[in-house]
């Protein structure tokens, strides 16, 4: 700037504006920058109260299901157990009537031949022999039925059981291996068994219901592996700040997008009618809920699937 521009009213009045230009300038990108990161953590409230939002809802409606599952459990338990204890005297007398007509049989040929012939349309007619074949089938297909029936009213009952308060200090490492020995002859045959158990503090808790978790988790992992050629399961125990962490994950068929926002609905299986009853992952979120716990999820088709469980050192 030359002495001439310098007195140059314009030019120095230019100068000023530039200045003060240039503040504004910056003081705006200041204030963008802020806003840019405020509306981040707006975004981040955002996301995780709608995370929260949905939790909620799924407690309550697990809530509710737990009241009506307490309730049918309930219904159904009375006339299965009368229905069980009247298969029992059917398989009795079934035993007696057959007894006495293998004997009717034997004797027949000492009647006169009019009863003779009578007896043997009679059998025909009501297809006797059929009848005394097919009985004992029809018996222990019943039975197996009813065995079917029974475990699913458990399970409702475990999944509706009102808050434990059965805790006692217990180490969760512990039932891991306790699960796992119980699991040995179905595991160890064709399963490639990956432990990575590091030492936990003890806790309280119910250790019966968290070993039916991992129960739960392990037989969902074996069924999930099943007729790879290298199935494996890895199970990890660790310690994060002020929780127990366990991971229970497998090199299975790994599910869907839309499998996976379903597994812990109550009821929820993919397995054929009869083999699952869809209420092992309910039972389990019960379960971690109720020791302010949380268990999740990931999965990818075709790769395998990680179930994560979170316990706090009380
Ligand atoms: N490790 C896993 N890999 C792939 N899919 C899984 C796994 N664990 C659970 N699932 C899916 O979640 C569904 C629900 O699991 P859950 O344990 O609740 O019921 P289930 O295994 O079908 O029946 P149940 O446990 O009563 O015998 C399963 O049917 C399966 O589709
Ligand atoms: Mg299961």
């Amino acid at each position: 700037m030359t002495i001439e521009d310098k007195n140059n009213p314009y030019i120095a009045a230019y100068e000023r504006e530039k200045r003060a230009r240039l503040k504004a300038e910056e003081i705006l990108e200041s204030k963008s920058r802020e806003l840019f990161l405020k509306n981040e953590r707006l975004q981040e409230s955002y996301e995780l109260l709608q995370k929260q939002q949905t939790a909620m809802l799924q407690n309550e409606k697990l809530a509710t299901l737990g009241t009506l599952a307490a309730g049918m459990a309930h219904e159904i338990n009375n006339p299965l157990a009368f229905v069980k204890s009247n298969i029992e005297s059917l398989t009795q007398y079934h035993a007696s009537y057959a007894r006495f007509a293998t004997f009717v049989n034997s004797i027949s040929s000492h009647l006169p031949d009019e009863f003779q012939s009578q007896l043997k349309a009679l059998q025909q007619e009501e297809d006797i022999e059929f009848i005394q074949e097919d009985l004992p089938e029809l018996m222990s297909d019943t039975v197996e039925g009813l065995t079917r029936v029974r475990d699913i009213v458990m399970n409702l009952r475990s999944f509706a059981r009102t808050q434990s308060t059965d805790r006692c200090t217990a180490n969760l490492v512990e039932g891991i291996q306790s699960t796992l020995k119980l699991l040995h002859s179905e595991l160890n045959n064709d399963v490639n068994l990956k432990l990575d158990l590091q030492p936990v503090q003890d806790i309280s808790c119910n250790p019966n219901e968290l070993n039916q978790v991992f129960l739960n988790l392990i037989i969902n992992a074996k069924q999930a592996t099943e007729g790879l050629e290298r199935p494996t399961i890895a199970i990890s125990s660790s310690t994060v700040q002020s929780e127990i962490i366990i991971k229970i994950s497998d090199n299975g068929q790994g599910m869907s997008k839309k499998v996976l926002k379903e597994v812990f609905v109550p009821f929820f299986t993919t397995k054929p009618v009869g083999e699952g009853t869809g209420m092992g992952l309910s039972i389990a979120y019960g379960i971690i809920k109720d020791h302010n716990g949380e268990i999740n999820v990931s999965s990818v088709e075709g790769k395998g699937t990680v179930f994560t469980i979170k316990l706090p050192i009380n």
